[in-house]
């Protein structure tokens, strides 16, 4: 039997589909190359957006064809599956399973198995469940996720993750050390942690928290690199940056979402700080590392958002000039307390908020990428370009692809390599 997985989604739901994948590899099942050539299709969901959902009822629509012409399984999992649950057989009734996300333990023991009767599994627990880490079949290898909490208590208006996700639960930090020191023996060079709300982590049993598990990660050997994702403005103390600092492999770089330079909107999102108050960390952290990247999330378009309170993002972008941002047009979600206001402002002023803020974190990041060129930069090599077999594919510590030529193979490996020219959006380079 034959399986595919179609991911959508955060780095959460790759780090799932990667667990997943190793779960059905050790039921005795082969990974397909595309879904035409599989008995067995998992999607993996991501409800974030409107857009996210609206992704994958096309793709499911495709595959519905699919599924009448050779009659496989095909389910769907993750976040549209927890917030759903049979619902979603009211929208799309030839789906063979609904399972979300604190269930997946359960799928090797189910979906081979079955033969005739739907699935739906989407109860939660409360406890921290490890999945299987010895069989984990990793994208990468290289480069690898650990999950190290779930959920989120936070319950800004506008996310839905608290209502997939559940409330955050926290993974023993033995658990977390003993997966890391697994993937250092076996060559893992970069180690990403995973959770909705890194900084809030607290260990179970010691009661250790997120800058602790820093400083003892840093001991492991082997590793080279050590990144997290996301934190939370309100939950990154200056104990956190102090650690980032103290600790060797913590790569400066910190993803750290404002949402919104308006401290009013701020307010109406429930984020829980201020702007001066962001501002006043982000002055910090540059403080302990003047080589910090940094990179964020904005939302235009929240309910009520004015002009003016749009122009105080558009000024926050000017004053912390971040190396990458991730921005989003404001789309109302079911359950959360944002959809009970009125989703007014209209599309088009959206969409023109949106042009601004990108074109202008455009021009920030050319005038910021233009400066590197010259410099020498410690990249690892992931990849291969498709199209052209002598140009290689990495990141360097700010967690910046950077392209470059090379005669020899050198996936999987650190170098070093001078940028030469680059793009708003990319960096380009030799080996040095
Ligand atoms: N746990 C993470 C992930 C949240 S989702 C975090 O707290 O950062 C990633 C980003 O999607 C958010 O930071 C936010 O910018 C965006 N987002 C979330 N809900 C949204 C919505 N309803 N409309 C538009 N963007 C949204
Ligand atoms: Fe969503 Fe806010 Fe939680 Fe992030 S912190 S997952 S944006 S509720
Ligand atoms: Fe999406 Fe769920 Fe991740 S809603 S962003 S897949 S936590």
């Amino acid at each position: 039997m034959k399986f595919f997985i179609h991911t959508f989604g955060c780095q959460m739901n790759s780090s799932d589909s990667e667990h997943i994948a190793g779960m059905l590899l050790a039921t005795g099942m082969t990974a397909a190359d595309s879904p035409e050539e599989s008995d067995l299709i998992v999607v993996n969901t991501c409800a974030v957006r409107e857009k996210s959902e609206e992704k994958l009822y096309s793709l499911l629509g495709r595959m519905e064809s699919l599924k009448k012409k050779k009659g496989i399984l095909i389910g769907v999992i993750g976040c549209v599956a927890q917030l759903h649950r049979s619902k979603l057989w009211d929208k799309k009734p030839f789906l063979d399973f609904i399972i979300g996300p604190d269930n997946y333990g359960q799928i090797p023991q189910i979906i081979p198995a079955r033969t005739k009767d739907k699935v739906l599994m989407t109860q939660w627990s409360e406890d921290w469940h490890d999945l299987p880490v010895q069989q984990i079949s990793r994208e990468s290898d290289v480069s690898a996720y650990i999950t190290i909490m779930e959920g989120c208590n936070n319950f800004c208006a506008y996310c839905i993750v608290p209502f997939t996700r559940g409330r955050e639960k926290y993974r023993p930090i033995q658990s977390i050390l003993d997966e890391a020191e697994g993937l250092a023996s076996q060559g893992y060079k970069e180690i990403q942690l995973l959770g909705q709300n890194v900084n809030s982590y607290v260990d179970p049993g010691t009661g250790k928290n997120f800058a602790e598990l820093l400083k003892d990660m840093d001991s492991i050997s082997g590793i080279e690199w050590i990144r997290f994702i996301t934190s939370h403005p309100k939950n990154f103390t200056a104990d956190i940056a102090q650690a980032m600092k103290k600790a060797s492999k913590v790569c400066h770089q910190l993803h750290l979402p404002i949402q919104s330079g308006s401290t009013s909107v701020l307010k109406r999102m429930n984020r829980g700080y201020t702007r001066s108050e962001y501002l006043e960390k982000i002055i910090l952290l540059r403080k302990l590392m003047p080589d910090i990247h940094l990179s964020t999330d904005i939302i235009v378009g929240f309910p009520g958002e004015t002009e003016e309170e749009f122009q105080d993002t558009m000024s926050l972008l000017e004053q912390v000039r971040y190396t990458n941002i991730f921005s989003f047009r404001y789309s109302s979600r079911p359950q959360t307390a944002a959809s009970k206001k009125k989703d007014d402002i209209p599309f088009e002023e959206k969409k023109k908020r949106l042009i601004h803020v990108q074109s202008l974190q455009k021009k920030i990041q050319f005038e910021k990428n233009k400066r590197m060129i010259g410099q020498i930069q410690k990249i690892l090599c992931t990849g291969k370009s498709k199209k052209d077999p002598l140009v290689y594919s990495g990141r360097n510590a700010g967690y910046q692809v950077v392209n470059f030529n090379s005669d020899e193979d050198v996936r999987n490996r650190f170098i070093q390599v001078r940028i030469t020219a680059c793009g708003p959006y990319s960096l380009f380079g030799e080996i040095a």
